[in-house]
């Protein structure tokens, strides 16, 4: 097939071009480069031995999407393309509605002109909100909690109505848990500018040196250590669960229509859990101090995985050892 990926530079999209091209796919990257370098190709290429086309544009750019389908016969699109930092959509709401919401509509117009009906969503479990019952099904209660998150559950509404109004449309919508860890070959990770937000990203920073102290947000919470537990998924089983998805769309005899599938292990691992796992791989200690909760933190999240497993055909297979493994050999790559 010929996949358009949108936001296809990113951390999880490049790591998903990698394994759309193991498997034979011809990949077609759009990314107008606001998080990203314009060296992140050159190494999905040096990986996956084979070529990516580059398309340097924005979402929100019909001319450019439309010149993207009229010059190559693209079979389906995943959707990565937008902004993903919770504390920031709170202070820039509307730069999140534009990006993640105005530029999915941009997109979805441009494919439904082109006649391509097949779809991959980057949706969140930040979408659950603080969901009641862990692990989380695909069917709990809907409520996010950030402009970020309203922003992913108004795409999954938009993208629901729009297969209510026509089921040519194949939809799959992909609920991420905790993405973390790095490529094996250390070429391709991901690279928070400034201090990091997500746990495992600081962790890598203070195991290097370049933090003092890892701020654990909250050490009483009703989780078995006092630390929040999450469900870390390794990114490259997480691009994997992307070709899965692809390829069930494909071969599926008639439209499936709009489906969510949570992307994660079904295990939940605490804060310092984490750290443990980190401090072995890398050799290295990594202080922490206990600090207040941090605002807008659940306690516990995980997935149920029965559905991803059973429709797609895909199971999560790393664990946090090589997960923070792999963290640390990206964190020592030179990064220009
Ligand atoms: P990322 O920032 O590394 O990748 C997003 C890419 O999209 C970047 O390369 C960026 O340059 C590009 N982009 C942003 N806005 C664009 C626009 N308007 N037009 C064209 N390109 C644009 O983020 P990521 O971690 O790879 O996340 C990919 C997707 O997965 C996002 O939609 C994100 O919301 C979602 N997601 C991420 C996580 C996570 O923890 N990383 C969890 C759940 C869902
Ligand atoms: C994980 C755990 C923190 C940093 C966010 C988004 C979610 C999704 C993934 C996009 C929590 C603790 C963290 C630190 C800490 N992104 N922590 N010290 O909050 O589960 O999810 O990223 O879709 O939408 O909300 O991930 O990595 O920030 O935190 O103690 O310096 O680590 O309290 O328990 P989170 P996280």
């Amino acid at each position: 097939m010929k996949i358009l990926v949108t936001g296809g530079m990113g951390y999880i999209g490049s790591h998903t071009c990698v394994e759309l091209l193991a498997q034979g796919h011809e990949v077609v990257v759009l990314d107008n480069l606001s998080n990203a370098k314009p060296s992140v190709r050159q190494r999905i290429e040096r990986i996956a031995e084979r070529a990516v086309e580059f398309v340097q544009a924005d979402i929100r750019d019909r001319a450019a999407l439309r010149a993207v389908f009229a010059q190559h016969r693209i079979d389906a699109v995943i959707h990565f393309a937008g902004l993903k930092v919770v504390n920031e959509s709170v202070s820039q709401p509307l730069a999140y509605y534009d990006n993640n919401v105005t530029g999915s509509l941009a997109l979805f117009e441009c494919m439904a002109e082109a006649g391509v009906k097949r779809l991959v969503f980057s949706s969140s479990a930040s979408i659950y909100g603080d969901a009641e019952v862990v692990p989380v099904r695909e069917d709990a209660p809907l409520s996010a909690l950030t402009p970020y998150g309203r922003s992913k559950l108004m795409v999954e509404d938009m993208l629901r109505d729009l297969g209510r109004s026509d089921p040519a449309w194949s939809v799959a919508l992909l609920r991420y848990f905790n993405p973390a860890g790095a490529h094996e070959s250390g070429l391709i990770g991901e690279e928070p500018g400034g201090v990091p937000n997500n746990l495992l990203p600081y962790i890598a920073q203070v195991a290097h040196g370049q933090l003092a102290c890892l701020n654990v947000y909250g050490g009483d919470y009703a989780t078995p250590d006092g630390t929040g537990v999450r469900d870390y998924i390794h990114v490259v089983d997480l691009a994997l669960g992307h070709v899965a998805t692809l390829e069930h769309l494909a071969k599926a005899a008639t439209p499936p229509g709009v489906r969510a599938y949570n992307l994660g292990t079904g295990r939940g691992n605490s804060v310092l859990e984490m750290v443990r796992a980190f401090e072995q791989a890398s050799g290295r200690p990594v202080p922490y101090r206990i600090v207040a909760r941090r605002d807008g933190d659940i306690v516990t999240s995980y997935a149920d995985t029965t559905l991803a497993e059973r429709e797609l055909g895909w199971k999560a297979e790393r664990g946090i050892a090589q997960m923070c493994a792999d963290a640390w050999r990206w964190q020592h790559t030179p990064k220009e």
